[in-house]
């Protein structure tokens, strides 16, 4: 009560690859607002996904903003290809970048919304001096590399904090948090400041999307 609504992005790591053009249908017949999209490397985590090419032929049937979440060991090295391929935010993991900054700086130039990610165990000190400048934080709720993980429930903590720092010091990023949302555990993220609700599992195994989508935004109707 009394929170704005928050974005609904779904991740396609739980759709069927072999059919990406119906999940990408299904998003939009739901009514979610970005399309979340999950670049695992098999190094900084333990699982592969996908590379630029069909991140550009996700791009070619869908006008919804496409959150690209890097989870690579070397973000510096290819974030260009994935800005090449229509991702209209790049996120990376402070934990895979030395020069975090100058990422950040390199996103923003190409006029592409840059943010960072942090895993359970990162703690949002070790980041402070990249908050003023970055435009989303996600917050990863699961350790990353797979869907369909239980939420680590700490991490609603540092929403909150995320979310009074950003009142405290003038910040302008959105805070997304990423890993074992549902219905259930919707409820405390949002309370505690998120603006962006990243759902995969979750999402793909509704019956009615376009009512879980709403449930997910904590809007009246359904
Ligand atoms: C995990 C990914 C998530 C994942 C979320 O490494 O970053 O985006 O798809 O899936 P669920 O909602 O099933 O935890
Ligand atoms: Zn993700």
């Amino acid at each position: 009560m009394g929170y704005p609504l928050p974005k609904i992005a779904p991740s396609i790591l739980s759709a069927d690859f072999s059919d990406l053009a119906r999940a990408i249908e299904e998003i939009e017949e739901a009514g979610a607002d970005w399309i979340h999209l999950d670049i695992m490397d098999g190094h900084f985590v333990p699982n592969l996904t996908m590379g630029p090419k069909m991140v550009s032929d996700i791009r070619k049937r869908t006008r919804l903003p496409l959150d690209v979440h890097l989870m690579v060991s070397n973000p510096d090295e290819l974030a260009d290809s994935f800005i090449d391929a229509g991702a209209d935010h790049v996120i990376f993991h402070v934990e895979a970048c030395i020069h975090s900054h100058r990422l950040i700086q390199r996103i923003e130039a190409r006029k592409v919304k840059a943010g960072i990610s942090l895993v359970p165990s990162t703690s949002i000190e070790s980041c402070s001096e990249l908050l003023p400048f970055v435009d989303q934080v996600l917050v990863m709720s699961v350790n990353p590399g797979f869907g369909g993980q239980k939420m680590i429930s700490q991490c609603v903590n540092k929403i909150r904090r995320l979310a009074e720092l950003r009142k405290s010091s003038a910040y302008t990023y959105v805070i997304n948090v990423d890993g074992g949302i549902n219905e259930k555990t919707v409820v405390e993220v949002r309370e505690a400041g998120a603006d962006v609700i990243v759902s995969g599992s979750a999402f793909f195994s509704a019956k009615d999307k376009a009512a879980y989508t709403s449930l997910l935004r904590g809007e009246k109707r359904v």
